[in-house]
């Protein structure tokens, strides 16, 4: 076999060399040097998120890089890492990974709820051993403390702990389980925390146990994201790549641990006091969390390995925490919607309303629930990274520089844009609001085709009139000239929020159909997570994107999915809940449904202005 000599200039100068096979594709020539390339279709050829620059030699662009690259750039050396493959020696200049730090929600609204977590701590003073009672110190811990027998670790800590104290320790607990033994009285540090596990963006908050009361709050982005943006991607990861199950709990770990780092820093608790972990996420998180194979989600029946909530120790998973801490895994409702609805059912109160609701939580994929009289309809629908500003040609995630408003004041196009930077990209609610604007303007039709130049109506606004062209992918609308890279909505990306939308709308659908219920009938659209947070409600009713025209019935709940895994940590009578409506929930499989293709079909399409798809 033949080798190349592979040169990777990284963003800050350093030059990493490897020697790799020839034939292979420069992704995995970077993988195998443990260089990270951002890949966020997971190499599948969709997102163009792996451009690198080369000098050297390759086998000739790929019919993908030839769709995906423009002339000018193929004409600047630029490769798709995850498609060029080696010939021969090469050098590969590599982007950055990430830019800033991520707009990241983490507020949400929840119920309060009476703490009673089952985690307690308890001050022992115990009988002091003498020639007359010679009993062991287990034995004498026992005598005051009602417990199961705890693991080894706790057995040898125990004289170190009654020395120390001089018989006095405090013991942590998780209902009769002993997590540690303590020397003296150090029942003041009763900490937990609660995680939503995203996959884009991790939240978590420390909480005190005894009182309920929140100390701090800290997020990252989620560390699997480099080797793909949406679950498919990373179950396919999990599964072709060698160790890449373990890669992918490795990478979920490490983002945890920044944020567990962040949030005893901010709140001065020391980690040995944090004695138990509440996590949602959706079920292909979970299953990556615990480094079980998720393969069997990616193909029909899509069945998870687990459903129901399991307890596993902090040490294991290498949660730097104490070790003995209980983590609570959440229980997921299918392969496809998971711990993280469950957690939005909670803290939404939905197992318990009573009037007509449809919750959405907008991601990659889809999450929605329709209550009614304590009543649960759940499904997921493959809405695409187009909310999260992936698969957009000049898409990004919510961090600075991203446009995330569009208006049309007086004419002109008003971009607002994060953190009042110069625009580098569109994330989700730009890309609603700018096709919101281009809907209501003219320049985009009801079936989504952009008009090109000469075909605009005469009232279409000379400012908006300027920034339509005909481009190398077809026609385009430019946001920005500036720089070298113009920030462009194209017609390929107006086809990717079409699908997205569709999906969404269709699900919701479906769901009311099977509860029986009409548009009419609905009290309240919740939006949950981040998407919902940020997104014009006027904006997402005028591209089609809800079943309802009424915007004092939307209301968004913020990072629903957190409070409600704060909730599970701080109560077992949620738990217990969440236990039950996981359970309870009918779980509607929409694909090869052909009542949803009909619906996805016609959820395409975008309302007239001043309308909505009130089919449903
Ligand atoms: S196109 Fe290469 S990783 Fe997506």
């Amino acid at each position: 076999m033949n080798h190349c000599q592979v040169s990777f200039v990284l963003p800050e100068g350093r030059v990493v060399e490897t020697r790799s096979a020839s034939g292979i594709t420069i992704l995995e020539a970077a993988r195998a040097g443990g260089l990270e390339i951002q890949a966020t279709c997971a190499g599948r050829g969709r997102c163009g998120h792996c451009r690198v620059q080369v000098e050297g030699k390759l086998a000739p662009p790929s019919p993908v890089e030839q769709r995906i690259l423009t002339p000018g750039e193929r004409a600047r050396g630029i490769r798709l890492a995850c498609q060029a493959r080696l010939e021969g020696d090469l050098k590969v200049i590599l982007p950055k990974v990430a830019a800033g730090p991520a707009k990241i929600l983490t507020a949400g609204t929840a119920a309060a709820v009476p703490v009673d977590s089952g985690f307690t701590k308890k001050v022992v003073i115990l009988d002091p051993a003498t020639l007359e009672d010679v009993r062991g110190d287990y034995e004498r811990l026992r005598a005051k403390v009602e417990m199961s027998q705890p693991p080894l670790a706790i057995l040898r800590q125990l004289a170190a702990a009654f020395r120390q104290g001089e018989g006095k320790v405090t013991v942590a607990s998780f209902k009769d389980q002993v997590l540690s033994v303590e020397p003296g009285d150090v029942s003041g540090e009763l900490y937990g925390m609660a995680f939503d596990i995203g996959t884009t963006t991790v939240v978590g908050s420390l909480l005190d146990l005894r009182t309920g009361r929140e100390l701090a709050v800290s997020a990252a982005r989620n560390g699997q994201a480099v080797h793909g943006a949406d679950v498919i991607a990373r179950i396919q990861f999990a599964q072709t790549v060698p160790k890449g199950l373990q890669e992918m709990q490795k990478k979920v770990i490490q983002t945890l641990n920044t944020i567990i780092a962040d949030l005893l820093q901010e709140a001065n608790v020391k980690p040995e006091s944090v004695y138990g972990l509440s996590v949602v996420g959706n079920t292909c998180m979970q299953h990556l969390l615990l480094a079980i194979d998720p393969s069997p989600l990616g193909t029909s029946p899509y069945v998870p390995v687990f459903q129901s909530p399991l307890v596993v120790e902090a040490g294991e998973l290498g949660l730097q925490v104490n070790p003995q801490a209980k983590v609570l895994v959440l229980p997921n409702i299918a392969g496809f919607v998971g711990a993280d609805t469950v957690a939005v059912i909670m803290a939404a109160g939905l197992d318990q309303v009573k009037e007509p609701v449809v919750a959405v939580d907008i991601g990659t994929n889809g999450e929605i629930v329709v209550a009614r009289d304590g009543q649960l309809w759940a499904c997921s629908t493959a809405a695409g990274p187009a909310f999260e500003g992936a698969q957009i040609t000049c898409g990004m995630g919510g961090t600075a520089g991203a446009i995330e408003g569009a208006d049309v004041i007086d004419g002109e196009l008003k971009l607002q844009v994060i953190d009042g930077e110069p625009a580098r990209g569109i994330c989700g609610s730009g890309l609603i609001d700018l096709i919101a604007v281009l809907l209501e303007a003219g320049i985009i039709d009801e079936t989504g085709r952009m008009l090109s130049p000469d075909e605009l109506p005469d009232e279409v606004p000379a400012d908006l009139r300027r920034r339509v062209v005909a481009g190398e992918r077809g026609v385009e609308f430019i946001l920005t000239e500036d720089g070298e890279n113009p920030v462009v909505l194209t017609q390929g990306d107006v086809r990717e929020l079409q699908l997205a939308k569709g999906a969404i709308y269709a699900g919701i659908k479906i769901l009311m159909n099977e509860a029986g219920l009409a548009p009419q009938d609905l009290s309240q659209v919740i939006l949950a997570g981040a998407f919902g947070n940020y997104v014009r409600k006027e904006s997402a009713i005028a591209i089609g994107l809800l079943p309802i025209a009424e915007k004092d019935k939307i209301v968004s709940v913020g990072n629903a999915a957190r409070m409600g895994a704060r909730m599970a940590l701080l109560s077992q009578e949620v738990r217990d809940r969440a236990l039950r409506a996981a359970a309870a929930a009918q779980y509607v499989e929409l694909s090869g449904r052909l009542d949803f293709q009909m619906e996805f079909a016609d959820a395409m399409l975008f309302p007239r202005p001043g309308g909505h798809l009130d089919k449903i």
